[in-house]
């Protein structure tokens, strides 16, 4: 029988738990809804995801520079950035059970297309025409209450000490790209760039959503990866086609299989932008956004320049014309990500005659590069020589140690979290019957369960 999707997602979710990839936050007090925690494997996958991005957008880029901005600043950005007034998503509450849902996702859910870009009045004469189809996912009623807009800013004291201090609260970052906005003069006045360039950020977003869901596709706290190219006004179209191509190239060369992987279109622009268009993965749950990739205009710059009263012109040295750059922006959360790759890459085979869950991360991406088993824990020659290779292999890569249960169990274990390479070091390694063998190691491959004799001394090459 096929594999149901909703099954995929369980059993991932299930994997993410039990090998220490991924906790729900604050588990042991009942969970903290909106927030989860990556755990010893979860931060090595999110870091490696991490320097994918990083190597492909920044130091593979002749022109692009990378910051790390604060994620509290000036609440002003933030009025400026038109967040406060208006970064909000429609709410629709539940008469019966207070269920509170997001009215655009249940519209989608019957197909009908809506989105935070509406006016209050449009989304409720939508959402009206539309409610004898409408019902709560809790409860399944249909009684649902006016839609209203709520502002998903999250907001912060930092530094406010008044008792009513949310009169005038800092606000926590809804999007890394605003401080790349606000750093937009520094970086031109200390990076010796020109435009065109770039300016890419990893960091922390916060967003309060109303009905966070999906595991860590919706998250109220997430990470963001983003990089603002600043492109002369004339070639924004250009360069955002340029960028949106490289930007599918870089999910295929990762390994994705293209058919999990789809452009979607915006239906419904904010006024000062030119294109928007998401790469849709195909998650469990089906194809949604991973990535947002956006021709901007100058529209950010523009406000920041006016709120600011510092100009953010550029002065193009060649031509001594002025400008304000206009704006291509790549947008993907690291959690969506790290969501996809745990999809892409899971498998379930048969392997000596046993089914097994192995998770065929690209090597650049596997949480653990080697793990290095001595065959048996009570026999000190073996652990010490496992020792001695355990040390040599984790100067050069993320290397584990595991002298746990027989060898079976071990190999189980790390193809569950996705190790390429297995290293035994037995009897024949200490080359006690046959010289010829001392100081080899077996070395078994994740993907074929294959398994060849290596000189340690050859180990590093091999594995690399
Ligand atoms: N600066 C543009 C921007 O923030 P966005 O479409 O709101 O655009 C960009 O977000 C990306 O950030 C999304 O494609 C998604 O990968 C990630 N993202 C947004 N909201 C998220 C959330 N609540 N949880 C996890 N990831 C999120």
């Amino acid at each position: 029988m096929p594999e149901k999707k909703d099954d995929k997602m369980e059993k991932i979710v299930s994997l993410c738990k039990r090998r220490g990839f991924v906790f729900q936050g604050s588990e042991i007090y009942g969970g903290f809804v909106g927030a989860y925690d990556y755990g010893p494997y979860g931060v090595e996958l999110a870091n490696n995801i991490k320097s994918a991005w990083w190597q492909a957008m920044v130091n593979e880029e002749k022109n692009v520079v990378g910051i790390d901005s604060a994620i509290v600043t000036d609440p002003k950005v933030w009025e400026a950035s038109g967040h406060v007034g208006g970064f909000s998503d429609p709410l629709v509450e539940c008469k019966e059970c207070n269920t509170r849902s997001r009215a655009d996702h249940l519209l989608e859910e019957i197909d009908v297309f809506a989105d935070e870009k509406m006016t209050v009045e449009e989304i409720n004469a939508v959402f009206d025409e539309h409610r004898d189809s409408l019902k709560c996912p809790k409860c399944g009623q249909k009684n649902f209450g006016a839609v209203r807009n709520v502002n998903l800013l999250v907001q912060s004291n930092l530094g406010n000490f008044a008792e009513d201090w949310t009169d005038n609260p800092a606000y926590l970052r809804g999007e890394t790209c605003q401080g790349i906005y606000i750093n937009f003069k520094n970086v031109l006045d200390s990076a010796r760039v020109k435009v065109p360039f770039g300016i890419a950020q990893i960091g922390k977003a916060f967003r309060n959503e109303i009905a966070p869901r999906q595991y860590i596709f919706r998250k109220r706290e997430f990470e963001q990866m983003e990089m603002q190219m600043f492109v002369k006004p004339e070639d924004e179209m250009t360069v955002y086609e340029a960028w949106r191509e490289k930007r599918m190239q870089y999910y295929i060369d990762l390994g994705f299989n293209p058919e999990n992987l789809k452009w979607h279109e915006h239906e419904n622009l904010v006024f000062y932008a030119k294109a928007a268009w998401d790469i849709e993965y195909n998650y469990p749950f089906g194809f949604k956004e991973m990535e947002g990739v956006h021709a901007r205009g100058n529209y950010d710059l523009t406000q920041h320049q006016e709120a600011s009263g510092t100009s953010l012109e550029y002065l193009d040295q060649a031509s001594n014309e002025k400008y304000i750059p206009h704006v291509v922006e790549t947008s993907v959360g690291v959690d969506r990500t790290f969501l996809a790759v745990m999809t892409e890459f899971y498998d379930e085979d048969e392997l000596g005659g046993d089914t097994r869950t192995v998770m065929r991360f690209p090597k650049k991406l596997a949480p653990i590069k080697v793990a290095v088993f001595p065959l048996l824990k009570n026999k000190p020659e073996l652990v010490a020589k496992a020792d001695e290779v355990f040390s040599l292999l984790s100067k050069h890569m993320r290397a584990e140690f595991d002298d746990n249960g027989n060898v079976g169990k071990r190999y189980r274990r790390q193809d569950e979290i996705g190790t390429p390479a297995c290293v035994t070091i037995d009897f024949d390694t200490l080359g006690e019957e046959n010289p010829a063998l001392k100081d080899t190691v077996t070395v078994r491959d994740r993907d074929t369960g294959e398994q060849e004799r290596v000189a340690i001394a050859d180990l590093i090459e091999k594995l690399k």
